[in-house]
């Protein structure tokens, strides 16, 4: 007998067969496993569970068990699945107190639709032109930035830079409120990224002590700032602003409440920030240890002709390295997924980079080699490091648009080499895998007149 929270299959050979996966007492050592070797021990989970396997435990309240799933053929039917069927918002809302209840992430219908309607289009290839020269020059001046010599980690660097950048176009600050935005913004979005915050998020009614209280402090720096920017908006309507906030405070329809517009600002900065860094600086990571493909990128940034090859290494790098390692769906009631049928309550995680490793997909699947993307768009649901459905990322194409870009002029500006001949780890931080060393390189020369520019 299977209990009623358990997924499993009817076959004619061996009846009603369970889902497998790691009991009860299996789960200590997964978890030593996880806290010694990150991401490697989920490719060990299925090595030895298969494509699709449960873990018997509650990981977010309000879920009856969890199961990780790798099988290709698995992610359209779960990601084209009706909002009746899967709640594509219940995992977002161990965050919910820093992006608010009207978070795009935490709504589903007629709401949900509209803004994602409001906000898809200056968020498309074409309107993103226009924000093509103030991502060049974050670039530039942050790759003009870098010592020469000696080591340094770009992560941090591309956190900084990547948060400049959201805000211009979130927000449209400009360089002289930069100083009033920049530090609450990175406090907050350092304790929000933390490795263990999404912990101290499940603890927070037990801690009321730091960092806790430090965390309400410096977000209510963040809604101060946020709501006095809504209200001089109001105050002066300016119908010029292309910014992301101007274009919902001027939707058609009903108004969006203060309350609302907060909430899809601090969506943008969480989302858009530490995914858009962690790309590029995966990037870069992975150029730097593939010699030939460095060569061909550098020359294409530097002909100045194209960025189909910078496309190419983008989206090989997404692949091979997604910033985001899993999205959660969690079952409304019985659901059938393939030959399996998930009760409801079911957190279905789709493993994303297991997904893009499978030899049903891609070629020699656990190489880097950009060339697979050149002058070939991937099918529908082979390439999931935005997700997909119905809550897929809102800003895919500025992230494509923005890595490209900063590799691109980062390439021009400097000759890069690796620090370290061997792979960066992957390493999980709150919500982004990042390189474990900070995607360390030096810098063997600048080019031109970048050299008289000091850090
Ligand atoms: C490489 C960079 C990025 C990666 C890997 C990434 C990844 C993701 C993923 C996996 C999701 C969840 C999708 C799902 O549940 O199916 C998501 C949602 C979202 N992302 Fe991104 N993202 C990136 C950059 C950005 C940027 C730059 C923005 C800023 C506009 C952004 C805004 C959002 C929003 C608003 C959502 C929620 C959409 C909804 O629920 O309707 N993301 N992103």
């Amino acid at each position: 007998m299977t209990s009623t929270t358990h997924p499993r299959r009817t076959t004619a050979s061996r009846g009603v067969e369970p889902m497998p996966g790691p009991g009860l007492r299996d789960l200590p050592g997964i978890v030593i496993d996880h806290v010694r070797h990150g991401e490697a021990a989920t490719d060990r989970l299925f090595e030895r569970y298969g494509d699709v396997f449960r873990i018997g435990l509650r990981i977010l309240p309000g879920t009856t068990s969890t199961v990780l799933l790798r099988d290709p053929t698995l992610v359209r039917p779960l990601f084209t699945a009706s909002a009746d069927e899967i709640d594509s918002t219940h995992a977002n809302k161990i965050l919910r107190h820093l992006y608010g209840e009207r978070s795009l992430f935490l709504i589903d219908g007629h709401e949900h639709r509209r803004l994602r309607r409001i906000l898809l289009p200056p968020l498309r290839s074409t309107a993103l032109e226009s924000w093509r020269e103030t991502i060049v020059e974050v670039a530039r001046n942050s790759a003009r930035r870098l010592p020469s010599g000696e080591p340094v980690q770009l992560h941090p660097r591309m956190l900084a830079d990547s948060l400049d950048i959201i805000l211009r176009i979130a927000l449209g600050v400009t360089e002289e409120e930069r100083p009033r935005w920049v530090p609450p913004m990175t406090e907050l979005l350092e304790l929000a990224l933390s490795p263990n915050a999404a912990l101290q998020m499940v603890l927070r009614r037990v801690l009321r002590r730091p960092p806790w209280e430090r965390m309400q402090r410096v977000l209510g720096e963040c809604e101060t700032l946020i709501y006095g920017e809504i209200a001089r908006r109001r105050a002066t309507p300016d119908q010029e602003r292309h910014d992301l906030l101007a274009l919902l405070m001027q939707a058609e329809g009903e108004p969006l409440t203060d309350v609302e517009l907060r909430d899809q600002v601090m969506t943008m900065l969480i989302a858009g920030h530490e995914t858009s860094a962690t790309a590029v600086s995966w990037a870069i990571e992975r150029l730097l240890r593939h010699p030939e493909a460095l060569a061909r990128a550098t020359e294409e940034a530097r002909s100045g002709d194209s960025d189909a090859y910078a496309e190419a290494v983008v989206l090989e790098t997404l692949r091979l390295r997604p910033p985001i390692a899993v999205v959660g769906r969690v079952t409304r009631g019985t659901f059938q997924l393939g030959e399996w049928e998930l009760p409801p309550g079911t957190l279905v995680s789709p493993f994303i980079r297991g997904i893009h490793e499978s030899a049903a997909l891609y070629d020699d699947p656990k190489a880097f080699r950009p060339e697979r993307f050149l002058d070939a768009t991937p099918p529908p649901y082979t390439l999931v490091p935005f997700g997909g459905g119905l809550h897929r990322c809102l800003g895919d194409r500025l992230a494509v648009f923005q890595s490209k870009l900063f590799l691109q002029t980062y390439l021009q500006e400097a000759d890069l080499a690796p620090v370290s001949g061997s792979d960066e780890k992957i390493k999980r931080k709150a919500i982004a895998y990042v390189p474990g060393d900070g995607a360390r390189v030096r810098v063997r020369r600048h080019a031109g007149a970048a050299r008289t520019i000091r850090a």
